[in-house]
């Protein structure tokens, strides 16, 4: 199973994938040994499948609710994603605060019944462009962060993903990724951090290098075998090369 913590690597397929494809990419995972290094965020019909076909990969959800169970027409339930042995869920995404109106209130609940249910939740935080072009990205994702975790005393992991940078192929600057990552850390010190946006096989290897930094989310190009492979592998090495 997983040494060393939470694998470094989430693959967030959003409401993209299929059974070929799923089918495809752990043929292609398991023979370069690598099933084991990321979290496959798959859509739910996914990861009920996943959990049936494939012991050997390891299964994140993309959201949970916030109360245990009940009358909630079309959502799914942390105990429900447990039975099928999940226990990663990433929360507050951008697309969900977004497109479901997500808060941090209702974000901080989800974690907490999420933790509760046997999950290590990870936390979506990041600014707007208009934000990031005044400057301001660190102190508007010190507000997030402060606000999603005040009093959390269970394990979770944030993962920083500037929103003009999801599926964008733009990225900060490396040491402003590093500002971010720092300023996490003063408020949360001993949490992973994550960075999701337009990451790739081109960016891998300086995101990697980002001091401070855990791991990464990646969406686009996750649902790509050679990519997701040459992601892994940059992360494995720069952990590698550090830790000797
Ligand atoms: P992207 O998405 O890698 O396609 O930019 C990242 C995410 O939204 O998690």
């Amino acid at each position: 199973m997983v040494k060393n913590g939470a694998p470094k690597v989430i693959a967030n397929w959003k409401m993209n994938g299929t059974l070929d494809l799923l089918s495809t990419m752990v043929d292609d995972l398991s023979s370069e040994n690598l099933d084991h290094n990321i979290i496959f965020c798959l859509p739910f019909p996914l990861l009920g499948y996943a959990f049936v076909k494939y012991s050997n990969i390891i299964l994140g959800a993309q959201d949970c609710h916030e109360q245990e169970h009940g009358a909630f027409t079309g959502c799914t339930s942390a105990q429900m994603l447990n039975e099928l042995n999940i226990r990663y869920v990433v929360l507050g995404h951008s697309e969900r605060r977004l497109h479901c109106n997500e808060t941090n209130p209702l974000i901080k609940q989800k974690a907490i019944t999420a933790f509760q249910n046997g999950f290590f939740p990870i936390l979506c935080v990041g600014e707007s462009l208009d934000v990031y072009n005044k400057g301001d990205s660190t102190s508007f994702v010190a507000n997030q962060v402060k606000e999603l975790t005040s009093d959390l005393d269970f394990p979770y992991a944030i993962a920083y993903e500037p929103l003009w940078s999801i599926g964008s192929g733009i990225l900060p600057k490396m040491h402003e990724i590093v500002e971010v990552i720092n300023c996490v850390h003063e408020i949360a010190p001993d949490i992973k951090v994550y960075y999701g946006g337009s990451v790739n096989s081109a960016n891998a290897f300086d995101i990697a290098h980002c001091k401070g930094l855990y791991g990464v989310l990646v969406g686009g190009a996750s649902l790509k075998s050679d990519e997701l492979i040459s992601i892994v592998k940059a992360f494995d090495q720069v952990t590698q090369h550090s830790s000797n």
